[in-house]
């Protein structure tokens, strides 16, 4: 038997292998591998199939490999090694997570996934996640805190990922509140902070990454706001090693996630601004039924947007709200 997401390592360099190699190569017949390749079509893998030349991987990648993953891991981050996973397609990462949780599975862990059949973005939305294209990650963290002191945590996070796009060379990388990551007036990627806490105790946080890299524009159609990849955010001909970062991006967060947690002084505000696109610009923000324009002031201590116009100046958490910079 040959199993598809083995066959897709031999496309991965993009260039045609003939059905006849890859049948001799698994001691199978050329039936087996159609037959495989159509698995790999239906998970939305697009693999040209020419008569004479015989099959190619279109938009091939370096697939996700969790020793490679592990294996890059830095300080404080490297103990995670055993706890990190890789799964070829699963519904979605952080939904993975909140189920292991609800089993009582509670230990510090992180999952990354090729593909998402159900991705969730923040306010119910759809998170597009093709086959291979993008990074979809999510952590398992659990703070000693209860969950009204982690207010701005998806601030935090996402100033993380800022932090470490902007030392793969990213350049303008932005953060537009509360959780997107922009690049030149373009979306990037999207951070979903779900809790499960006690009042006054401890709480639980699955933190959901999804950073476009190589999104194919075939799938980028269903996208409702602008988009990007990381791809054009980079200088021409970097080749993205979507293990290096995402080992980067876990070492990243977790060595801000333990200084979040051990420190009061954070700097929450200063860190923000850097990359902050909306200061200075007038905004809507949007929750059910309700339209607040005025001048984003930026954030407060505590992670809220602070929003001045005719009435005041008010801060505003981030909650189900949507916030659009008006032209
Ligand atoms: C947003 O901008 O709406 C947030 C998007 C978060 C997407 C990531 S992909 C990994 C993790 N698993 C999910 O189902 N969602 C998050």
């Amino acid at each position: 038997m040959v199993q598809a997401l083995e066959l897709l390592k031999d496309l991965s360099d993009g260039r045609f292998c003939s059905g006849e190699e890859l049948a001799k190569k698994y001691s199978v017949s050329r039936m087996a591998v159609h037959n495989a390749t159509r698995k790999l079509r239906d998970l939305g893998i697009r693999i040209d199939a020419v008569t004479g030349r015989g099959y190619r991987w279109r938009y091939p990648v370096e697939l996700l490999d969790a020793d490679l993953i592990t294996s890059a891991l830095t300080e404080p981050a490297d103990s995670l090694a055993p706890a990190v996973e890789v799964l070829p397609k699963i519904d979605s990462t952080s939904a993975y997570l909140l189920r292991k949780l609800r089993r009582r599975q509670t230990g510090t862990r992180v999952c990354l996934a090729e593909y998402q059949s159900a991705g969730k973005g923040r306010r119910g939305r759809q998170w597009v996640s093709p086959f291979g294209s993008n990074l979809y990650m999510s952590l398992l963290w659990r703070f000693e805190s209860n969950a009204a002191a982690l207010g701005g945590l998806g601030l935090v996070v996402g100033v993380a990922v800022a932090e470490v796009l902007e030392a793969q060379g990213v350049s303008d990388i932005g953060l537009k509140w509360p959780n997107d990551l922009y690049w030149r007036g373009k979306k990037l990627g999207g951070i979903l902070v779900e809790m499960s806490g006690r009042a006054n105790g401890s709480c639980n946080v699955v933190i959901g990454i999804g950073l476009n890299v190589r999104m194919p524009a075939e799938d980028g159609e269903s996208i409702d706001k602008p988009w990007t990849n990381l791809t054009a955010a980079l200088p021409p001909d970097t080749t993205i090693s979507r293990n290096k970062l995402a080992a980067e991006l876990i070492s990243g967060l977790v060595s801000t996630l333990h200084r979040f947690e051990h420190s009061e002084l954070y700097g929450l505000q200063e860190n923000w601004q850097r990359y902050d696109i909306t200061r200075g610009k007038p905004v809507e923000l949007v929750s059910e039924g309700n339209t607040i324009s005025g001048v984003s002031a930026g954030i407060d201590a505590l992670g809220r947007i602070v929003i001045g116009n005719d009435e005041g100046t008010m801060a505003y958490a981030a909650g189900d709200i949507s916030l659009n910079i008006m032209p």
